[in-house]
């Protein structure tokens, strides 16, 4: 049994958020249990510290903040490649990323690496987030988005230590890494000191990707493509540009959407010219609009019409354009 000054010095640690002692003296009890020959409790014990310590991204060793874990998001996404439109050509870049990952270990044995870090640049709501959940699902890696933001704003002054964080753990614990908005750090404008702060963390971002070797993939995306330092492009193993939707795309999106709400009788094709200039993602939303509609008022034939999904994309552009003022 742990003794009571181990319990007490538990309770204490818990209440004042005291997670480094927490975990010092749950350590200290599985010790102390093991001399006494209880190994399966030590064992328990140090598995809970561990499976703890991976869920919050926080790395043995490391002098932990426990803000990292406020930076990252870890999702499980189920989307496929499969489900992204894209040119053809894009599709193929796509598909030799995975092939490169799946085949790493012989490339390896060949001094080549797989090309693992990837930027992704174009118009917003085009797909580049859904690709980077997309590759975690296809190679049945967690996602573990970056909070750029957050990062540059929360940690003043110590970014480059925080991203160093970071980094550890994508040394650390193998995952597909997004750095999403990439463009909060390539080129946000703000106060002096901040602009100073973003050169700085950029500069840090690019060493730290240089050096990089782990297991992980990194991915960034950004929406202001034109604006980025042209030093960043060559440090990324392959730069994938995303496009607004073309017709085909357009009707392939709507098809593909709409499901079984797609009435037989509608042609996708003479409608796409209403979605004309919009994104992926407002075409996708005006979809679900209509079939929110339908869902909610129609009582007996339950799919969209022309004029129903016309009306949608419209409503989505008129959004869209006053937006952007
Ligand atoms: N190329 C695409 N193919 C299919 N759906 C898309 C595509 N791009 C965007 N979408 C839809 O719009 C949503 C938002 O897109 P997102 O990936 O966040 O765009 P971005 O990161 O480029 O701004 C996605 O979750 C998906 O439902
Ligand atoms: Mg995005």
């Amino acid at each position: 049994m742990a003794t009571s000054e181990q319990v007490k010095a538990l309770i204490r640690s818990h209440y004042e958020g005291d997670s480094e002692r927490f975990v010092t003296v749950a350590l200290q009890i599985a010790a102390h249990e093991a001399k006494a020959g209880h190994a399966s409790v030590a064992r328990d014990i140090r598995s809970y510290v561990d499976r703890a310590k991976r869920r919050h991204g926080i790395l043995p060793g490391v002098n932990v903040n426990p803000d990292l874990s406020e930076m990252l998001l870890q999702t499980r996404p189920v989307e496929h490649l499969s489900d992204l439109i894209v040119h053809e050509k894009l599709r193929d870049r796509l598909a030799r990323i995975l092939e490169e990952y799946r085949h790493r270990q012989r490339l390896k044995q060949h001094g080549m690496t797989n090309r693992r870090r990837i930027l992704l640049a174009g118009a917003p709501g085009t797909g580049k987030t859904m690709t980077a959940g997309a590759i975690a699902c296809e190679v049945g890696l967690p996602l573990n988005t970056v909070l750029m933001h957050k990062l540059v704003t929360k940690f003043m002054g110590e970014t480059a230590a925080k991203l160093g964080q970071v980094f550890g753990l994508i040394q650390e614990e193998p995952g597909i890494y997004l750095f999403d908005e990439f463009d909060a750090i390539g080129t946000q404008r703000g106060r002096e000191h901040e602009v100073g702060e973003m050169r700085r963390v950029l500069n840090s971002f690019l060493q730290f990707i240089e050096k990089d070797e782990s297991e992980s993939m990194i991915i960034a995306a950004t929406n202001t493509f034109a604006v980025l330092d042209t030093a960043l492009f060559r440090r990324f193993d392959d730069v994938l540009y995303y496009d607004l939707p073309d017709n085909d795309q357009r009707a392939q999106l709507i098809r593909n959407r709409l499901g079984k709400f797609l009435r037989k009788d509608l042609k996708i094709e003479n409608l796409a010219a209403a979605a004309d200039s919009l994104s992926h993602a407002e075409i996708t939303r005006a979809c679900d609009d209509a079939i929110k509609q339908v869902l909610l008022t129609s009582r007996r034939r339950k799919t969209v019409s022309k004029q129903l999904l016309v009306d949608m994309l419209e409503h989505r552009r008129e959004i869209y354009s006053k937006n952007r003022g």
